[in-house]
């Protein structure tokens, strides 16, 4: 059996729980799991406090951060919400959730609204997932695709990575 940590790149996301105060953390364990409904899913260790908040509450918002915002969202993987409240050491700002209570980031340039849903015990990582039943979005996906520029990461080499230029369109091949 291989162990350890693989070396592709996926997006970075700040998944914020919590409602009175919002605890914004960083993921790199993010995936979407199906599509009608869209149903997202976050692997977390049991010990975060964005996990215990995520029981209490059984909600989440999920932010992809630009680079101009790399910084904090570093920080905000480097700082647990059990040492004390991170909202002040971080310069986010937050905005009102449509249909969920917990905020979305608003330097965000995407944010997903996530109720939740269930969960899944692995090893060393609990998968929570989640319905999206709002998505905030700071320009047009479809006119703008190249204004999708989230961070990448690698969990083996523990880097970030800006994506390059539109490489073109699903089924241009054919
Ligand atoms: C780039 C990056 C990606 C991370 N990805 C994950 C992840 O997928 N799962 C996880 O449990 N922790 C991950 N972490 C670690 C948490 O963000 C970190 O432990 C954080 O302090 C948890 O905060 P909390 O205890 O307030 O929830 C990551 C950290 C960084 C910097």
């Amino acid at each position: 059996m291989l162990t350890g940590r693989l070396p592709h790149l996926a997006p970075v996301v700040v998944v914020v729980a919590g409602i009175d105060n919002p605890n914004p953390s960083t993921y790199i364990f993010f995936a979407q799991v199906n599509e009608k409904p869209p149903i997202v899913g976050i692997g977390i260790k049991r010990k975060r406090y964005t996990y215990d908040l995520i029981k209490k509450h059984h909600e989440f918002s999920v932010n992809f951060l630009g680079s101009n915002i790399l910084s904090e969202v570093d920080k905000a993987g480097m700082m647990s919400g059990h040492m004390g409240n991170k909202q002040e050491k971080l310069a986010f700002h937050y905005d009102q959730g449509h249909t969920i209570k917990t905020p979305v980031i608003r330097e965000s340039i995407l944010a997903y609204e996530v109720k939740y849903m269930d969960e899944a015990a692995f090893p060393d990582h609990q998968w929570i997932y989640g319905e999206v039943t709002n998505i905030r979005a700071s320009y047009d996906l479809k006119d703008n695709p190249q204004g999708l520029k989230p961070v990448l990461a690698s969990f083996y080499s523990l880097t970030y990575h800006l994506p390059g230029a539109l490489a073109g369109k699903w089924g241009f091949s054919r």
